[in-house]
């Protein structure tokens, strides 16, 4: 069975075909960064107009690589939410207008269980049940799941996420967008200890995250150093070090501790902030330690793609309609979504 996958949700266009027989066929991405760029965020009108312009040559692209045609799909899935609305609806149209075309089932997928589930694309993948850590531009959740549409909140964030978080601290220290990998750049060259910054609810009984405050910190570490005149490259690269080496120390503290208290041995980390290497290497050395395992999707399945939400579409078909009047969900929880009772 193939399934085309579509993702529009912000300032991706992704596409992929996902066979569940054979695995991934084939996937393609642009990134829209160098339009929002200049805006120093996503414009969501901007965002809207490029996935108009890129779709169908993406998906044309897709077919022709796996060497299939639009025929031998048997079930289109788009991002259904959430995300920006307007870009949702580009996705959400294209899918439909091809379905209804080819008379092929429907799937509206949820974006976040495209996250959680990407680690699946991998030839090493976890079993369920497992704790998985969303971190996005938008997310910072805890989850323990037991199978697909089985996720219990074990934590959640009271203000930012930490991709926000990274992002913000990427524009106080006059980095530009995307903040979070140009931020884990420059950290590259700090020094550690070097600058000293909080790690918010660190040491608190609870799985919860709050990120402002350290996004406050930096706000008046940077003005500081600015009055005392020591505001220079090194210590910009330090700060950036020191703000990211807090972000991930929080991340491992309440990732380890959820594992703990479910008593479970597999971590999946999934969402944009994963792609970052210093926690990556974080992570894993702190998983050897514990002896637990630590699953972190492809570098090009960490942000946002097409092919997390073919392969949801393949392990949703039971939900697939043939109804082709559309509705996209800017919001969503991830906890209204049905059980699959068979899957992978
Ligand atoms: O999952 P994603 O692509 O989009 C959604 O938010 O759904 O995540 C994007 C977020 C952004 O905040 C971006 O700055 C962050 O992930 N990010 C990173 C890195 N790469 C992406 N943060 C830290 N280090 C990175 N290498
Ligand atoms: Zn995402």
């Amino acid at each position: 069975m193939q399934v085309l996958g579509i993702e529009t949700s912000c300032d991706e266009t992704g596409i992929a075909l996902y066979d569940s027989e054979r695995g991934l066929r084939a996937h393609a991405l642009h990134s829209q960064i160098a339009l929002h760029a200049e805006y120093g965020g996503v414009v969501p009108e901007l965002a809207s107009r490029d996935h108009v312009r890129r779709i169908v040559p993406l998906i044309e692209a897709v077919l022709r690589e796996a060497g299939a045609t639009l025929e031998t799909v048997d079930g289109v899935a788009y991002t259904q939410g959430p995300g920006l609305a307007g870009a949702l609806l580009v996705g959400a149209s294209v899918a439909s207008a091809l379905a209804l075309a080819l008379d092929k089932p429907l799937i509206g997928v949820h974006h976040l269980e495209g996250h959680l589930l990407s680690p699946l694309l991998s030839a090493d993948k976890p079993d369920f049940p497992f704790v998985a850590l969303l971190v996005s531009g938008g997310h910072s959740q805890l989850f323990f799941v037991r199978g697909v549409g089985q996720y219990e909140l074990l934590g959640d964030t009271f203000d930012d996420a930490a991709g926000e978080a990274f992002d913000k601290a990427a524009q106080l220290l006059g980095l530009p967008y995307p903040g979070g990998p140009a931020l884990a750049q420059l950290a590259g060259q700090g020094r550690p200890g070097a600058m000293r910054l909080p790690r918010p609810l660190i040491d608190a009984p609870h799985l919860h995250f709050s990120f402002s405050g350290l996004k406050t910190a930096v706000l008046t570490l940077v003005r500081q150093l600015q009055h005392d005149g020591r505001f220079d490259e090194q210590a910009r690269a330090d700060v950036a070090r020191e703000f990211e080496t807090a972000v991930v120390d929080v991340l491992a503290a309440k990732a380890f501790a959820a594992l703990r208290q479910t008593q479970n041995r597999q971590l999946v980390v999934a969402g944009g902030v994963g792609a970052n290497q210093s926690l990556r290497a974080r992570f894993a050395e702190e998983a050897t330690a514990l002896d637990v395992r630590v699953y972190f999707p492809e570098m090009a399945f960490c942000t946002d793609n097409g092919a997390m939400i073919a392969l949801v579409g393949a392990l949703r078909m039971a939900d697939a309609v043939h109804d082709y009047a559309f509705q996209v969900r800017p919001r969503w929880p991830l906890t209204e979504l049905r059980t699959v009772e068979k899957a992978v």
